[in-house]
């Protein structure tokens, strides 16, 4: 039997056009997606956008445009972009479609009934930006704890979801299952605020005199759900919870919820509580990796530091951009974007080791054998065949374990040990001694080696790898044009 594998990006808010943080998610999914596909599991890559909330009501406002008429427009712009970064997702789904605010009315419809959740009165902070209700304890100098933004003071009727219930439930869930939140710094920090925290219930609805954008309480016609409870659910809603039971069984729970560390406590604490409360399973892991700096801030919208992932494409190509994004910082830091930094990567990874590789090798197979390749010789034990051999194993185990980094240096490292056989080797002068056998098992070894790293690639690279599979795929090669044209810096 198949295995499937269901991962997850975020559901980006549609406030505004997408910046380098969330292709980078993206970017991200869709490599394991393909790896997935590619080893043969059956594969559901779910991304979407998250229309509700006062921010997204707000930007809608000041556009002059109905929500649905903004949300609408900028949800064309992000599929957009997904289409120039090759990105592979099986559904796309948005927090205003039907099957959505179905499946959220018959959540709260359980949990209500079930008395999860109950009416109070809220007092308390909320920051409209990060869509975050703060108690007067975690808050100091009237600003958001988390992006020092001013908050805004409210008091009101509300619906609250009983999070402090489960509270021990989930401690014990965490350390008994030491995948569930990675890397292992982001599971330390859960843990940690956990122990030496005691949960409040959470604020799960607005009232309508105030923001009427969101899905509507089934219960209360005077509210609408908080933006954060509606969006979680469309990890369940997107596979059939509520309407196609076949589908749910199938891909419910998540392998995977890859997001950033910025949304991290939502995604670990309030998620595995709600599905608690529903009698579901929890994700097998959640994934948060780090943020794209622009100096000592975060790259956000709201910042107004934000780089357009469409610029970089067109400027350095689409492989040569998801290439950098996966490859410049080790996947769960921070890192900082500068342009020499990905102009660094195109030459010397692509350019000189990878391109330089390839090249080189067609140009043998072309001027040693007119370009066909010979019979196979016998390949002499070496250092680069045993990590050619062992190289899909070692591809299979980082990205198994989510390492993107870990998967790239497997690779390079016999990129360049094969660069470095062919300088060692020295082919000229197997030919011109006529050692016919030692110069086929040498090309044969380096050809071996190409159609191993771009199989691997095809995740990473689709169509840069696929075009170098299909240059080296039959025994008769012909020379390409070079596909990482360097970039020349004055
Ligand atoms: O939080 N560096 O949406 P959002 C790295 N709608 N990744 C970044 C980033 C950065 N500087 N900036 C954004 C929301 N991201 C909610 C999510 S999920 C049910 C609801 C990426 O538009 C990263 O994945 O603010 C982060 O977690 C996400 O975008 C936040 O996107
Ligand atoms: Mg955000």
């Amino acid at each position: 039997m198949k295995n499937k594998f269901y991962i997850t990006t975020p559901l980006y808010y549609v406030n505004s056009p997408p910046h380098i943080g969330h292709s980078y998610t993206t970017v991200a999914a869709d490599t394991l997606a393909r790896f997935h596909r590619n080893m043969g599991d059956e594969v559901y890559f779910l991304t979407g956008s998250d229309e509700h909330g006062q921010k997204i009501a707000k930007a809608a406002a000041s556009a002059g445009l109905s929500e649905k008429a903004f949300t609408d427009n900028m949800v064309s712009i992000f599929i957009g972009l997904w289409k120039s970064l090759d990105i592979s997702y099986d559904d796309f789904i948005r927090t205003t479609d039907k099957r959505h605010s179905a499946a959220v009315e018959l959540v709260l419809t359980i949990l209500h009934k079930n008395k999860d959740i109950y009416m109070d009165t809220y007092e308390g902070w909320y920051c409209t930006p990060c869509e975050t209700f703060w108690t007067d304890m975690q808050v100091s100098q009237d600003c958001c704890p988390d992006c020092r933004r001013a908050l805004e003071r409210i008091r009101e009727d509300n619906y609250f979801f009983r999070l402090s219930y489960y509270q021990q439930w989930l401690i014990e869930h965490i350390q008994s299952h030491p995948d569930f939140i990675r890397p292992v710094s982001r599971y330390n920090e859960v843990l940690s605020f956990l122990t030496t925290n005691t949960l409040t219930d959470l604020c799960i609805s607005r009232p309508k005199s105030r923001l009427k954008w969101g899905i509507e309480i089934p219960f209360s016609t005077g509210h609408v759900t908080y933006v954060w409870f509606d969006a979680l659910i469309n990890y369940i809603s997107a596979v059939g919870f509520g309407y196609d039971e076949a589908k749910f069984k199938k891909y419910w729970p998540a392998d995977l919820h890859l997001i950033g560390k910025d949304i991290l406590r939502q995604h670990a604490i309030y998620w595995p509580i709600i599905l608690k409360a529903l009698g579901l399973s929890l994700p097998k892991m959640i994934f948060a990796h780090g943020w794209w700096m622009v100096g000592k801030d975060k790259m956000s919208k709201s910042r107004g530091n934000v780089i357009d992932p469409l610029r970089l494409v067109d400027a350095y190509g689409v492989d040569t951009y998801r290439y950098f994004l996966l490859r410049d910082v080790p996947f769960g830091l921070d890192g900082t974007f500068s342009n020499e930094a990905i102009i660094k990567r195109k030459n010397s990874d692509l350019a000189n080791d990878w391109g330089n590789l390839t090249h080189r090798t067609a140009t043998m197979v072309e001027k040693y054998f007119s370009g066909k390749l010979p019979e196979q010789g016998s390949i002499k034990e070496n250092q680069l065949k045993r990590d050619n051999d062992n190289l899909e194993a070692q591809l299979r185990k980082a990205l198994e374990a989510v390492d993107f980094t870990a998967g790239l240096d497997a690779l390079w490292l016999v990129i360049s040990e094969a660069n470095k056989f062919i300088e060692d080797t020295k082919p000229w002068n197997l030919l011109k001694e006529n050692k016919t056998e030692e110069l086929n098992s040498f090309i044969m070894l380096l050809v071996s080696v190409i159609r191993n790293v771009s199989r691997a690639l095809t995740n990473f690279m689709p169509q840069s790898a696929k075009s170098i599979s299909e240059q080296f795929a039959s025994n008769i090669i012909k020379k390409g044009v070079p596909l990482f044209p360097r970039i020349e810096v004055k």
